[in-house]
């Protein structure tokens, strides 16, 4: 079992609470007073640097934090986490995303029993599968070599894979892979449009099979494809699932030797690793797919073997914690500086938002403290000329995660260093700010009388002290890639242990699903309701009116 603490109880937070009311928080006076900070807070490993220096803290602040974590046992947590206790409480489930990609011999047991083999059988049926379909072994019914891949998933049977798929383009196979997620029918339609059903290959990427969503989009997906004089004989060909729900697999008409298996103890936004990133594995082939997998079991060996003060995901944990919980910043924004990371804020809003937006913690209380932030970014420099305004001269403390590679993929003429000048020079500039008084000197330096220049002063001052961390890779490849999404992943699980909540279930999502399985009889039926509020049923009358048959 988790332990049940109050972090607002412990004698750090209180500790915390005064420190945070002691201090004036001046990025510009912090690094004035300590030539060595950024050596002091910066982590570098092999292939990447971890930059937490431009922070509003001191090594006090990282001690009380410490401690924090040491009062709400974070360390017994994630031993317990990767032993695959049944921290997943509300759901009686294990949580071992983390098994997925460890190819040590040590066993993994659930239920007394070892995942291992079972975890190596399906990914050596997804390396043989992939081969086969990328070297044209594979073949659609008409005996065609298969050219495109749709896989029909949401949430996590899908952002995992269209983030990671984007973000590895440079290492893609001859397929060219699609996604269709929405209910909305412009997305299959538009997808499928200019594809031919005799080289279509559709993975029905599902955990529970039941999501709505995914369902429709499904069966649109036989529709199209049996119109095209297919018979239900060649589905074996053309149709694959990664489903927990093999049964329900087996009824959608999928052939048994055609399902990829996972298991209840992956959580959906954490279910990349497994079956559910097939379309990676044919993205990029199978080898790229396991270099992936050991970037991010390299991440996870650092988080469980390296001291707290050192471990990069609980820093990153904690120094959120620390904007959450003390600045009060209710936003925390992922700033990528490589366009191939163009759906890495997206996919981190499900994992961070979906584990962490909770308000009752694991004694079954309602919290009285803040938890997860609102997660958003898109990549720089496209950011800079849209909200960065905001971070710059807004009213609110935004903290933020830059990130970047020193070596482009595309290494064309001088578009590396301008990116990463623009990268390293917004956080200075965050960080930093200009005064009134570098403000004003500037103004009257451009001419200005001194009357113009001190009505315009107060506009053109930066007030600084936005707190960034830089993370810094090498290079974008598979591996370091999957060290990327793997420290946010136990950054988000370090938050929800001093949160005390429950980071992998997802209850929040259950009501809207239900109720528009009521609307949805009130849409199509003459069902009339007399339970909904006047703004329900006036939506639904509306739409009824206007409708066009
Ligand atoms: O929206 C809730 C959710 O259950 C997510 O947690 C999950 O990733 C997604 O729906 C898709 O679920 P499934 O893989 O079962 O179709």
């Amino acid at each position: 079992m988790l332990p049940r603490i109050n972090p607002q109880k412990t004698t750090a937070w209180s500790k915390l609470t005064a420190h945070y009311h002691q201090n004036q928080w001046e990025l510009r006076s912090l690094f004035a007073q300590d030539p060595q900070r950024f050596s002091k807070m910066s982590v570098q490993t092999d292939n990447f640097l971890f930059d937490y220096s431009k922070n509003l803290i001191t090594d006090e602040t990282l001690t009380l934090l410490l401690d924090l974590a040491k009062e709400c046992h974070l360390e017994d947590a994630i031993e317990r986490m990767f032993n695959g206790d049944k921290i997943n409480e509300t759901e009686n489930r294990a949580v071992l995303h983390t098994a997925l990609r460890d190819f040590s011999q040590e066993p993994i047991f659930v239920d007394g029993k070892d995942i291992k083999p079972q975890i190596k059988r399906v990914l050596d049926q997804m390396d043989a599968f992939s081969t086969k379909v990328i070297s044209g072994e594979h073949q659609g019914y008409t005996g065609k070599a298969i050219t495109d891949v749709v896989n029909i998933g949401i949430g996590g049977s899908d952002l995992g894979p269209v983030m990671v798929s984007s973000a590895l383009k440079h290492y893609r196979s001859r397929l060219n892979v699609h996604f269709v997620s929405n209910v909305d029918g412009n997305h299959i339609a538009e997808t499928i449009r200019t594809l031919d059903p005799e080289s279509t290959l559709f993975i029905i990427a599902s955990k529970t099979f039941t999501t709505q969503e995914t369902m429709t989009n499904a069966e649109s997906a036989r529709r199209w494809f049996l119109q095209s004089g297919a018979s239900e004989k060649d589905i074996a060909k053309h149709f694959v699932a990664l489903s927990t729900n093999t049964q329900a697999v087996s009824s959608f008409g999928i052939a048994p030797e055609n399902i990829f298996e996972f298991w209840d103890w992956v959580g959906g936004r954490y279910s990349l690793w497994s079956a559910i990133g097939l379309s990676i594995s044919l993205s990029i082939g199978h080898a790229n797919f396991l270099k992936l997998l050991e970037g991010a079991n390299a991440i996870d060996k650092h988080f469980k073997e390296t001291p707290l003060e050192a471990n990069i995901p609980v820093l990153m944990g904690l120094l959120g914690i620390w904007y959450r919980n003390f600045f009060d910043a209710s936003s925390y924004a992922i700033l990528p500086y490589s366009q191939y990371l163009d759906r890495f804020a997206a996919y981190l809003q499900q994992a961070d938002m979906e584990s962490n937006g909770k308000c009752v913690d694991r004694s079954s209380a309602f919290v009285d403290y803040q938890t997860g932030p609102v997660i958003w970014g898109e990549p720089g420099t496209n950011g800079q000329h849209a909200f960065y305004q905001l971070l710059h001269q807004g009213t609110e403390l935004i903290p933020a995660d830059f990130i970047a590679y020193v070596n482009s993929c595309n290494p064309l003429s001088d578009h590396q260093p301008k990116l990463l000048a623009n990268y390293i020079a917004q956080t200075q500039a965050l960080a930093f700010g200009k005064t009134e008084e570098e403000a004003q000197d500037e103004l009257l330096q451009q001419g200005l009388s001194h009357q113009d220049a001190s009505r315009m002063t107060n506009f053109k001052v930066f007030p600084g002290n936005t707190p960034t961390n830089s993370l810094f890779f090498d290079e974008l490849t598979p591996y370091s890639l999957g060290q990327l999404i793997a420290l946010y992943e136990h950054k988000i699980f370090v938050q929800g242990i001093i949160w005390n909540i429950y980071s992998f279930d997802q209850y929040g999502v259950e009501l809207g699903k239900v109720l528009a399985g009521n609307i949805l009889r009130n849409l199509t039926t003459d069902e009339e309701s007399h339970e909904n509020d006047s703004s329900t049923q006036g939506l639904i009358n509306y739409f009824k009116n206007k409708k066009n048959n």
